[in-house]
């Protein structure tokens, strides 16, 4: 082997390749091979894709890197290709819970057999190259791992039946509510973006760059049920001038007047736990863009811009809600001083568009269509969620969704000017 270059080139990096691919298995634990197959939206995917997708990636990027390499089964390829338009063509994504062959049984055998192979290429000794595009499979194997848990909650929320993913202890308040106050934030210049040399990020969070903040301060905890419930009582949902023209026409069309997963009674809400009693003092989420920033306006406030937020964040621990603590969905903010909740527990939508940073450069080939092509007409996210890994987030991480997506788990953090 050559000298370690990457974390995946040494002992701990295997065992690491490992765990995250069996961490999505884990997921999949106690699903039916029908609810593995289901796709409730074209939005989403079924569990099963999910898991031949993160695959195919591997064996594409990874094994497929050796021009000698042949795929045992060539046709999952267009199955299994998400949006790469330089490696081939592709299935229509709406038409992703139509794949009922193959079997769950042989994509777990796709699974087994491709970790084998890579696994064999890591001891055998990998160059930079294949290092870098073995952690950036490790890196979309934990994106798909949230994207897995939120659409199987789309699923089961389309059930009449409303079924239970995991069981959890309901989030219950014991003491009053973290009053919002405003922190103020630097203001003048200040660097953002993901340092070079500093371990993995995503190109888009490159490169490191230097941007003004306006005199401003963020809310030091996130929006609240009870709060955006205030919102819905006094005619949030019916009032337009409280929305961007897009979004009261989402309103209008679509018939909002709740969260997502709100039931109709605005006492009680679907989880992965089942149907709980709203409790107020939990973060608000399946929230989107546009009821965001409704809300914010409401509330005579506004989001904050991601360089505020990253800026911020930089400088808290990076403690929070993920998906190892099994909770899958936001806890009541913790009683503390300074910003709380910045990571986990929801994704923050921002006031930032989805757009290249100066000097952004996309990866070189097949893979610089990862994230650049989609910088348009969405906005970004910051902080991950309940249902994101614990190693998967950073300060300079950016998700970025389309304004009227709400089956993620976003929320609200509010800013302002000063
Ligand atoms: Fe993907």
């Amino acid at each position: 082997m050559t000298a370690p270059l990457l974390a995946v080139q040494t002992e701990d990096g295997i065992a690491r390749f490992m765990r995250i691919r069996r961490q999505t298995l884990a997921l999949c634990a106690g699903l039916s091979p029908e609810d593995l197959l289901v796709q409730s939206m074209p939005d989403a995917s079924p569990g099963k894709w999910h898991l031949a997708h993160t695959t195919w990636f591997f064996e594409q990027f990874v094994l497929g890197h050796d021009p000698a390499y042949r795929s045992p089964n060539p046709a999952w390829y267009y199955l299994f290709n998400s949006y790469y338009e330089s490696v081939g063509p592709m299935h229509a994504r709406p038409q992703r819970g139509l794949i009922s062959r193959p079997t769950l049984e042989q994509i777990r055998d796709y699974r087994s057999r491709i970790d084998e192979a890579v696994g064999e290429l890591i001891v055998q000794g990998i160059d930079a190259t294949l290092a870098a595009r073995i952690e950036l499979g490790l890196q979309h194997e934990q994106q798909h791992q949230e994207l897995l848990l939120t659409d199987i909650k789309h699923a089961f929320w389309c059930n009449p039946l409303h079924p239970v993913y995991r069981d959890a202890p309901a989030v219950v308040a014991e003491r009053k509510p973290l009053s919002m106050r405003f922190l103020p934030g630097r203001e003048g210049p200040v660097d953002i973006g993901h340092p070079a040399g500093n371990g993995f990020a995503y190109d888009n969070e490159t490169p490191r760059h230097r941007t003004w903040l306006p005199a401003h301060a963020l809310a030091n905890r996130l929006v609240t049920n009870g709060e955006y419930l205030a919102f819905i009582r006094e005619g949030g949902y019916r009032e337009a001038s409280l929305w961007l023209s897009d979004g009261w026409a989402t309103v209008q069309r679509e018939g909002w007047q709740r969260p997502l997963y709100w039931q109709e009674d605005l006492s009680s809400e679907f989880t992965l736990a089942g149907v709980r009693a709203l409790e107020p003092q939990a973060p608000v989420c399946h929230l989107s863009y546009f009821e965001a920033d409704a809300f914010a306006r409401w509330a005579g406030a506004r989001l904050p811009t991601e360089a505020e937020w990253e800026d911020a964040a930089a400088n808290v621990s990076m403690t929070g809600n993920f998906q190892e603590d099994h909770r899958f969905h936001p806890t009541i903010t913790p009683h503390g001083d300074g910003l709380q909740q910045m990571y986990g527990d929801v994704w923050e939508w921002t006031a930032s568009a989805y757009v290249s940073y100066p000097g952004f450069k996309t990866l070189p080939g097949a893979l610089g269509e990862y994230n650049g092509k989609f910088m348009n007409g969405q906005w970004v996210l910051r902080g991950g969620s309940c249902a994101t890994p614990r190693d998967h987030i950073r300060a300079s991480y950016r998700n970025f969704f389309p304004p009227h997506a709400r089956w993620q788990f976003a929320g609200i953090r509010l800013g302002q000017d000063r």
